[in-house]
C-alpha cells in the first residue's frame, strides 16, 4: 500500500511538472539585432543606404518604444520611411529598417542608432554605424577648381583640356594622359600643380604659387585621384 502511494504521488509530481511547464509564466519579448550597421563608401553630396532587421526571438510581442538616431553625425543619417512612435515586432517576426547616409562633409562620420524596446533584458540597444570613405566627388569638388583656374587656357580641345571629367581623362595633352587613377603622386596633373614633373612650368601658369595657399584644394585633387579617378 505505502508502495502504492508513492507511486501515486510520482505520478502526481511529473503531472504537475508537466503542467507548469505547458503555462510558461515567463513569457517574454526578446529582440535580435546586430550590433552594427554598415554604409558603403559614397561621394560626397551622393547617398547610400543600408538596411537593418530587428528581430524578435521571444514568444511576446516585442514593442520598440523609440528609435533615435544619434551621434555628433546624426545629421547625415535619416529614416527612409516615417516610423510610426510604437512598432510592433510579432513573435519569430521581425522589421526592416532602412537609413540613408547623405554625408554633408569629407571625413570620418560617428552615429548610431538607439533602440528602445520592451525587451526586460535589454531595454535599450545601440547599433554603431560604420561608413566607408567619403569619396571626393568630381562634379562637384574638381570641375570648379579647373574651370576656376585652369580652363582660360586649358578650355579648347587644343592639347590638354579641363572643361569636363571626359575631357581630362582623354589625356590630350603633348605628355600623354595626366591623371594615373590611384596614384596621385605619379599623376603628371598633380605633378605640373607641385613643378616637379620635369618639364614646363608649375600650373596654373598664369598664377604658379596658387596652389600653395590653397594646399586643401590640392589635397582634393589628390584624394579624388588617389580613390580611383571616378566620374562621380
Ligand atoms: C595661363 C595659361 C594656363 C593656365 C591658367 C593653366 N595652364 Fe596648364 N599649361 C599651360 C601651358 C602653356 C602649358 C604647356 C607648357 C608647360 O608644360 O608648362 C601647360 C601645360 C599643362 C600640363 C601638361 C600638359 C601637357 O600637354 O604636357 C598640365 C597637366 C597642366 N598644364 C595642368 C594645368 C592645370 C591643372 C591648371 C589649373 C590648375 C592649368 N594647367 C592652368 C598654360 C596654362
Amino acid at each position: 500500500m505505502r508502495l502504492f502511494k508513492l507511486f501515486l504521488f510520482g505520478i502526481f509530481l511529473v503531472v504537475f511538472w508537466s503542467c507548469s511547464d505547458l503555462g510558461d509564466p515567463l513569457q517574454v519579448p526578446e529582440i535580435e539585432v546586430s550590433t552594427s550597421l554598415n554604409f558603403d563608401s559614397v561621394s560626397l553630396e551622393d547617398s547610400t543606404e543600408a538596411t537593418l532587421q530587428i528581430s524578435n526571438d521571444g514568444t511576446l510581442a516585442l514593442i520598440l518604444d523609440s528609435l533615435r538616431i544619434t551621434g555628433t553625425d546624426s545629421a547625415d543619417f535619416q529614416f527612409t520611411s516615417q516610423l510610426a512612435d510604437s512598432k510592433e515586432i510579432a513573435p519569430k517576426g521581425n522589421l526592416n529598417i532602412t537609413i540613408r547616409f547623405k554625408p554633408s562633409a569629407l571625413g570620418a562620420k560617428t552615429a548610431a542608432l538607439n533602440i528602445f524596446s520592451n525587451d526586460p533584458d535589454n531595454p535599450s540597444l545601440t547599433v554603431s554605424f560604420t561608413v566607408g570613405n567619403v569619396l571626393v566627388s568630381y562634379a562637384t569638388q574638381i570641375q570648379p577648381i579647373f574651370t576656376t583656374n585652369c580652363t582660360s587656357c586649358h578650355g579648347v580641345p587644343n592639347g590638354l583640356y579641363l572643361t569636363s571629367y571626359d575631357n581630362l581623362m582623354i589625356g590630350n595633352s603633348n605628355n600623354g594622359p595626366v591623371i594615373t587613377a590611384g596614384d596621385a603622386d605619379n599623376s603628371v596633373l598633380v605633378q605640373k600643380i607641385l613643378g616637379t614633373a620635369g618639364f614646363g612650368g608649375r600650373m596654373p601658369a598664369d598664377n604658379p604659387s596658387y596652389f600653395d595657399s590653397h594646399q586643401d584644394e590640392l589635397q582634393l585633387i589628390k584624394d579624388w585621384i588617389d580613390e580611383g579617378a571616378q566620374d562621380n
